[in-house]
């Protein structure tokens, strides 16, 4: 296909109402993105978390933020400590906080203030089933979601599960920001296909920033 935008310059997708993805955005920090990724997963390891209903997640996470989301047996929470290690989350580094202040603002949300940051971790195989982001009380605020090395399929639909998934293939340095009319809309990620990114090796890493208190 003729790719009219083959240079270094990001460019704008609308994805559905409120729903944008910033193509390539987050290139030229990626690198201090991923040393900043291996300096909290110090602190606060990858991990496989396991559902209310007892499946183990093939996503590994950890978070950075006053506030990290989580489950337990009952749900899932945001909780001030990771129950892992009882300590607070490490808090969000400035480069990330910078990052999603130039993405909301690109994407027309000027007033998003993020303090929670999933990261996740996909090796081959693993996926991210269809869910809505809703744990969180302030839904007038986007979720900004940074994705880092291996290509993955997305998937993005409605607000209900049924309703007809858009799937997309969101790339190393895209950003998507979903808020408004989208904010609840049903969303995940297919299986990821094996290979090598330079910055990530056999991995893809997405960061997501929330407002989540
Ligand atoms: C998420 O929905 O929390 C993550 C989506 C992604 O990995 O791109
Ligand atoms: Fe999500």
């Amino acid at each position: 296909m003729l790719d009219l935008f083959a240079g270094d310059e990001p460019w704008e997708e609308p994805l559905a109402g409120g729903a944008t993805i910033l193509r390539r955005f987050a290139r030229e920090e990626a690198a201090a993105l991923m040393m900043e990724i291996h300096g909290l997963a110090q602190q606060a390891p990858f991990r496989h978390m396991v559902t209310p209903g007892g499946h183990i997640m093939s996503v590994a996470m950890t978070n950075c933020g006053s506030v990290g989301w989580s489950t337990n047996q009952h749900g899932y929470l945001y909780s001030p400590r990771d129950a892992q290690t009882g300590q607070p989350w490490p808090q969000i580094p400035a480069a990330f906080r910078a990052l999603s202040d130039r993405a909301s603002l690109a994407a027309g949300y000027p007033n998003f203030e993020p303090d929670a940051c999933l990261i996740n971790r996909y090796a081959p195989g693993t996926k991210l089933s269809l869910h809505q982001d809703k744990d969180e009380p302030n839904l007038g605020q986007p979720i900004v979601s940074v994705s880092l090395g291996l290509p993955a399929v997305f998937q993005f639909g409605g607000l209900q599960r049924s309703d007809r998934l858009k799937r997309v293939m969101l790339e190393h340095g895209d950003v998507v920001v979903w808020g408004g009319a989208s904010r609840l809309f049903y969303h995940g990620i297919l299986p990821l296909k094996p290979g090598f990114h330079p910055l990530t090796d056999t991995f893809r890493y997405n960061l997501t920033f929330r407002k989540a208190s």
